[in-house]
């Protein structure tokens, strides 16, 4: 299989692509409009690669997505969890679909507590192996560090979920969910140390393993999910520029022209 992170340095981000060079074919995770549609359209294609399909972790508060743009660009579904509350059609998932290009599978997981619709995906390269090697978790799990449960837009509908259960949820989604993947299994995050979308633990590696983080993840260590949130919000940086903006064009509320005239 091909796996490769990209990092776009100005918000410490990473996205990523997932390929089967036999297949021909690739997923992109995660992408942003920092690096722009053609950076991901050249990369899959320096690799020989048809991208097929464009997946988010989630709506994302402190970036601005080119998801939309790059599933259109390529005639590939946009694909976001069922839950995902956007006013643009996507192509919806469930908890435990599998998404496959040659023979690399991607499971999706879902996380909830970031985002009310917050999905990792675990990765299998089948040629290897039938047991999964990496996952990508997105907001919900970092280096060091977990996601911030705060960033709202202040609209229930939206929102769905406050930052007190949004919290709680986090901490069981990791504890149940992540924690209890094989222990060998790689952690690539969609934040890396430096950005606002975690906390000051955040380190500035990019990838970690489920036996590390369970073992070190300082948020993680807290005996239950109040002592989590407590800590989460004790050790939070300050709140992302323009979050709410960025937000709402993610969601599909702003236009571009109106997010760039709100100067984002
Ligand atoms: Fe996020």
């Amino acid at each position: 299989m091909i796996f490769k992170q990209f990092r776009y340095e100005p918000l410490n981000q990473a996205s990523y692509l997932v390929g089967c060079p036999k297949a021909k074919e690739a997923f992109i995770v995660d992408p942003i409009e920092g690096l722009g549609t053609d950076f991901y359209v050249l990369e899959a294609a320096d690799l020989g690669l048809a991208i097929v399909g464009v997946f988010e972790t989630h709506v994302h508060a402190d970036y601005v997505s080119c998801a939309r743009d790059l599933a259109e660009m390529n005639g590939c579904p946009h694909y976001l969890h069922e839950n995902a509350p956007t006013t643009y059609e996507y192509t919806p998932f469930k908890d435990g679909d599998v998404f496959t290009v040659g023979q690399v599978d991607m499971t999706c997981l879902f996380t909830p507590g970031h985002t009310p619709e917050h999905t990792s995906y675990l990765i299998t390269d089948k040629s290897r192996s039938t047991e999964p090697w990496a996952v990508l978790t997105g907001d919900c799990l970092f280096v060091g560090d977990v996601g911030r449960p705060d960033l709202l837009v202040g609209d229930q509908a939206l929102d769905v979920m406050d930052e007190g259960e949004r919290a709680e949820t986090q901490f069981a989604t990791i504890r149940d969910i992540l924690f209890t993947l094989p222990e060998h299994v790689e952690v690539y995050p969609n934040h890396y140390g430096g950005s606002l979308c975690g906390g000051v633990n955040m380190s500035g590696k990019n990838s970690s393993t489920i036996y590390f983080e369970h073992k070190y993840n300082l948020a993680m260590q807290k005996a239950d999910a109040a002592e989590f949130a407590e800590f989460v919000q004790d050790t939070a940086k300050p709140l992302p520029d323009d979050y709410e903006k960025i937000k709402s064009y993610n969601l599909g509320l702003l236009k571009k022209d109106e997010l760039q005239g709100a100067g984002v």
